[in-house]
């Protein structure tokens, strides 16, 4: 038996998050981002979705899981027609190699990176990115990569940039963002298509969609911004198995470094479910999981491979699947109390949880 803690992956929230987001788009593309295992969530259960409903652009982070997505599409009935943007770019000749073979788009910043895909035979096309103010990757001439691009006899897809504050809709950051990727994309081509929103920036600056937009968060359901939601579903729901239940007495500890010491006779779960699946530790004395509309709070440390909870005065059980984020207690809200975001939250889910698609 695999071992009792499942990450149930909702297709339906899945697809009418997307829906909703096209619908948002103001007439641009859909880049579906489903880099990093599709935030967690297993991109071999995101991706053909997306794909059934119409999808045809993807962005992952590198060559690696390009090729691994190129592969799920391939099998899903999609040829070379479904576009897969590499956001990291080029890092070497096995990278260049990759993206020739899988027909992949690279977001390029440098003449280095053309190099290695010209001496790969590639003929493809490729983003260039630009920087507008983030100061991460971007491009310091563009011009000169979009000419040896030419030279190279490979295609320029379009030009991106990313929004460094787009979950601050009020940040001035971001309109100066907006006005700078306008006046460079002007400037470098008016002609090439433009791709600058994130999940956050569908919301806040529709105006801004170009031809392409960028989500990966939204479709996972959670709202970029709490204060303006838009009607998103949760996709992950993470559970563990109550493993033991067991009656400690007054004045009993419990886990790691004693923390938590009984007040009077308790029932405790021990879940299957730890900081190495991805629980994060902070929930230590603080967490809680849910069942049948009932609050469990976390008590003791988080081990590796288990929580436990106070189920004293409760109906949970042995066998009982408890959810420590997803449809009944918001991820966002997890991520808020850990003074985290729940990108992170569900990038670290673990390999041994079960991705299981309902
Ligand atoms: C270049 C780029 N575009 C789009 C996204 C998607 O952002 P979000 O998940 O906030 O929608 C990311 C995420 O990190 C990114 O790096």
């Amino acid at each position: 038996m695999s071992r009792p803690a499942i990450a149930y992956i909702n297709l339906n929230h899945l697809r009418h998050n997307y829906r909703l987001l096209t619908q948002r788009s103001t007439g641009a593309s859909v880049m579906a981002i489903i880099k990093a295992n599709g935030y967690g969530h297993g991109q071999a259960l995101i991706a053909p979705v997306l794909l059934a409903e119409g999808c045809r652009h993807f962005g992952v982070t590198d060559a690696c899981e390009g090729a691994q997505l190129r592969k799920l599409l391939a099998a899903a009935g999609s040829g070379e027609e479904s576009t897969i943007a590499m956001l990291a770019g080029i890092y070497d000749k096995e990278d260049a190699g990759l993206a020739t073979a899988h027909a992949l788009t690279p977001a390029i910043t440098d003449s280095a990176q053309i190099g290695l895909l010209k001496e790969a035979g590639f003929h493809g096309s490729v983003w260039i990115k630009i920087d507008t103010g983030m100061n991460r990757l971007g491009a310091e001439q563009p011009q000169l990569l979009i000419k040896q691009c030419h030279d190279s006899a490979i295609a320029v897809r379009g030009i991106m940039s990313h929004l460094a504050c787009a979950d601050e809709p009020d940040h001035p950051m971001n309109r100066q963002q907006a006005a700078s990727f306008s006046s460079q994309c002007r400037q470098i081509d008016p002609q090439l298509p433009r791709s600058l929103l994130n999940s956050a920036g569908i919301i806040t600056m529709p105006e801004e969609a170009g031809d392409i937009v960028r989500p990966g968060l939204a479709l996972y359901g959670i709202e970029p911004l709490p204060a303006m939601p838009v009607g998103l579903k949760p996709v992950m729901t993470l559970t563990g198995a109550i493993v033991q239940v067991r009656n400690i007495p007054a004045g009993a500890s419990i886990s790691y470094g004693a923390s938590f010491t009984a007040r009077q006779p308790m029932r405790i779960a021990v879940v299957s479910l730890g900081y190495a699946d991805g629980l994060p530790r902070g929930l230590s004395n603080k967490g809680q999981a849910f069942l049948r509309g009932q609050t469990l709070p976390v008590v003791g440390r988080v081990c590796m491979d288990y929580t436990m909870l106070d189920i004293t005065g409760t109906d949970a059980e042995q066998g009982d699947y408890v959810e420590f984020w997803g449809e009944n207690i918001s991820a966002g809200d997890v991520a808020g109390a850990l003074d985290t975001i729940s990108y992170t939250l569900f990038t670290g889910i673990g390999e041994r949880v079960t991705r299981l698609a309902v």
